[in-house]
């Protein structure tokens, strides 16, 4: 058995002691993910040394009263058991301030508790500023940390860096407007915007398989490959996100991020090097390559769908419009399946099919790449019962892994052909440990590399295409929104966009 392998290869040594104010401190996402995936590196050994979080918000919290707030969320949320040991010596190191984003006074104090901690605890005085913020919130505090002078230049020691959530806008316009608002203060070495994607083991593998591996590259082009599929499947319906989710929707949601990039790490040139900038150079081309779906062609070629009321893991489920916070009428969709196609060389003419929403049957996200068949011939000579062809599936989650499926004899005296599979697990060979994306990725930022986040210019690239999708159906209200019923795979137009083309989609 393998030792079960923690965050890559960067250690302690490489990360400098840092300070991490978290503006959202007391929200969601500090409570389900950065609080517990800082306690997890602390475990790991893998924090600097010395270090500080400090969270902020409008709520009044002591100290202590945060710490409770971490531990409860560290309790919950936390990929292993909190312990107390450990946890004593993290815990000490988080700190809570009070403050109201537009007021300038907020960032005064702020800075005067940072100096003051950063003082106490020894710390150089390297700052991460994490906006865990609805967007609009972002130049507001943005302009307060520039005015209370907490911002030190690009290249500088100690260092300043940014850190930024999802969404970054909801179409190209706005995305550009916040992207401006940003660099007004901040250089783009200074920014990391976050694509939780990005940091999954098993999309990090992506590249890892494809180019650690002499065996499947030759094959990754429209010479040999037929199709590709990508599914992201969520079992969870809309949740307590209405408020965001009726103004996004699944395209905005998932497709312009995530799916995007796990398209563009599929698709890549081999980079020439594992520099941040020359692979995301290498992912910039491939969303540059997607070809446009727009007018009349987005109804050719997407299907949007929302759920309807129906039944999840057998207990019933209300439908889209039924769930708390959602406007009755709503036209969000929940679900989007598309066909695209790749303009380059490498892969023109291969149909990439990606699909992806709520209330689905079952959590499941999965890259397939569907070779094209034998001929006609030999053990393929029967036309009644044609042979499957060879699929490389790569689970993201769960059930981290992949499979290679291909034909083989039964054994017996007669020629029978079967489909076996080659079927590698995360969990058998490394153990169940894999760290959370938000360890890898906080990590990344200590440690100044940018390779895992999202460049403006691809977060840009991204909207340009989906927004040409977006403007089809501002400008078609006409069009029916068709449902699916809570716990099956989208609406049955899904199944046609496929299998008009003579393929479908694969059983997960
Ligand atoms: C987020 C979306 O980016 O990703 C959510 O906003 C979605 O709607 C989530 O549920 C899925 O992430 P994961 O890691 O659970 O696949």
């Amino acid at each position: 058995m393998i030792e079960p392998i923690t965050v890559g290869e960067i250690g302690p040594a490489e990360v400098e002691p840092v300070t991490i104010v978290i503006f959202g401190g007391a929200g969601d996402l500090a409570h389900r993910k950065l609080l517990p995936a800082l306690y997890n590196l602390h475990v790991d050994g893998l924090l600097p040394p010395q270090f500080a979080v400090v969270g902020i918000s409008r709520r009044a919290m002591t100290d202590d009263a945060y710490r409770d707030f971490a531990k409860e969320g560290t309790e919950r949320f936390s990929r292993r058991q909190r312990e107390d040991g450990p946890w004593q010596t993290f815990a000490g190191s988080l700190f809570f301030q009070r403050g109201t984003i537009e007021d300038a006074a907020t960032y005064q104090s702020l800075g005067a508790r940072l100096d003051m901690i950063e003082h106490e605890r020894g710390l150089p005085g390297n700052r991460i500023y994490y906006l865990a913020v609805p967007p609009a919130m972002f130049a507001p505090i943005i302009k307060g940390l520039a005015g209370a002078r907490l911002i030190a230049a690009p290249g500088s020691h100690p260092f300043a860096r940014l850190i930024v959530e999802k969404p970054i806008g909801r179409d190209l316009a706005s995305a550009r407007v916040i992207d401006e608002e940003v660099a007004a203060v901040f250089d783009e070495r200074q920014i990391y915007r976050i694509d939780h994607y990005l940091g999954k083991e098993t999309v990090q593998n992506i590249m890892v398989l494809r180019f650690a591996n002499s065996i499947f590259e030759p094959l990754f082009n429209q010479k040999y490959i037929d199709h590709v599929q990508i599914t992201v499947a969520e079992e969870e319906g809309v949740g307590t996100r209405a408020g965001y989710y009726e103004q996004a929707g699944a395209l905005r949601d998932m497709l312009q991020n995530h799916i995007l990039q796990l398209i563009a790490l599929v698709a890549l040139e081999p980079p020439h090097s594992l520099d941040a900038d020359v692979v995301r150079d290498e992912k910039l081309e491939v969303i540059r390559s997607l070809r446009p779906i727009a007018g009349a062609t987005v109804e050719a070629q997407v299907v949007r769908a929302q759920y309807a009321a129906g039944f999840e893991v057998g207990a019933p489920v209300p439908g889209y419009r039924s769930e708390p916070g959602v406007n009755p009428q709503s036209r969000t969709e929940t679900f989007v399946a598309l066909q695209v196609f790749i303009d380059n060389w490498r892969w023109a003419g291969v149909p990439f099919f990606v699909r992806t929403g709520k209330r689905l049957p079952k959590r499941a996200s999965e890259i397939s790449i569907h070779l094209k068949g034998v001929p006609p011939i030999l053990f393929n000579a029967d036309p009644s019962a044609p042979l499957d062809a060879n699929v490389l599936s790569i689970r993201i989650q769960p059930n981290e892994g992949f499979a290679l499926s291909i034909e083989s004899k039964i054994p017996g005296p007669h020629v029978r052909v079967y489909p076996v599979k080659m079927d590698f697990q995360y969990g058998s060979t490394f153990g169940n440990g894999s760290p959370e994306a938000y360890e890898r990725l906080l990590l990344d930022v200590m440690a100044g590399d940018a390779t895992l986040f999202m460049r403006r210019d691809a977060v840009e690239a991204s909207w340009q295409w989906v927004t040409a999708i977006l403007d089809r159906w501002a400008a078609r209200p006409d069009l029916t929104l068709p449902t699916y019923a809570a716990g099956e795979w989208g609406p049955a137009e899904a199944d046609r966009l496929i299998e008009s083309t003579g393929r479908r989609w694969r059983d997960l």
